[in-house]
């Protein structure tokens, strides 16, 4: 007997949040929100408003189900945390989004290990209101159904990691961020776009399957695509069998390391509106 379904889905049980959750929530909110134009893709602000619901505080993933389907086919449904690989790419594959139902502490607003109803919420959503980045979102998970039964998630994982997670976008304004892991955090999107220090690569699918990444600390390197639209087509043009038939004999890349072929973009391009 379980009180999970075998998809790992549970109630969100929103009537459960207190005032305290919603007021993280909203704090979070107002607190990205304000940062985030010129900082991250046209696309994710233009996606934002599918979050701003008749309620105020955590949203209620029914009504959000319900204004994302019209828009992309898309829904989210809630799940206690992580799941199995094969549960997420089943779910994604058939454009359902997992999101945590829980809240991080008042204590943890800066970080937290697990990802939270505001990481996969406010992190992940507002991109799958975007027609391509929606597709490309179903896309993974039918690539991740195809790479568990080849052995190769371990490459697979890496391009959701540095796409869909910590990816960030050129643009004719300059660099921004869409990843969620970075779009979510507010000390991240400064760091990704300010800082000297990380790596920003140009997108190479093959180069990010062999890359090692790290999951304690910010992102050591970068990769920044043209468009979602010429992220999708990558995804979609590459036959992934043979890839990971060439990868497997291929040594892994320190997250830190620069390679011969990477083409390395300055930051100096960007450039940010008002604060
Ligand atoms: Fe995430």
């Amino acid at each position: 007997m379980t009180d999970k379904a075998t998809d790992w889905t549970i109630p969100q049980n929103w009537a459960a949040y207190t005032p305290a959750q919603h007021a993280t929530w909203d704090t979070l909110f107002a607190r990205q929100a304000k940062l985030l134009p010129g900082r991250v893709a046209d696309e994710f602000i233009t996606g934002l408003d599918i979050l701003r619901l008749s309620k105020p505080g955590i949203p209620d993933f029914d009504e959000l189900s319900e204004r994302l389907m019209k828009a992309t086919g898309w829904q989210v449904l809630a799940v206690p945390g992580l799941v199995p690989d094969d549960v997420f790419f089943d779910h994604l594959a058939n454009r359902r989004f997992v999101a945590g139902n829980f809240i991080r502490r008042p204590d943890q607003l800066d970080y937290l290990q697990e990802p939270d109803v505001f990481h996969d919420v406010f992190g992940h959503v507002p991109l799958l209101a975007n027609t391509v980045f929606a597709d490309y979102m179903q896309a993974y998970g039918i690539g991740g159904q195809r790479a568990n039964g080849l052995g190769a998630i371990r490459n697979l994982a890496r391009l959701y990691w540095y796409t869909v997670e910590f990816g960030l976008v050129q643009t004719a304004q300059g660099l921004r961020v869409y990843g969620a892991g970075i779009a979510s955090s507010y000390s991240e999107t400064l760091f990704a776009l300010d800082d000297p220090s990380p790596n920003r690569i140009a997108f190479d699918l093959r180069r990010i399957m062999r890359t090692c990444y790290r999951i304690d600390d910010f992102q050591q390197s970068y990769f920044v695509i043209d468009s979602f639209a010429a992220l999708l087509d990558a995804t979609l043009r590459t036959d992934f069998g043979p890839l990971y038939d060439a990868l497997a004999t291929q040594h892994d890349i320190a997250a830190d390391a620069i390679v011969a072929d990477d083409r390395v973009l300055s930051r100096g391009t960007q450039s940010h509106v008002q604060r």
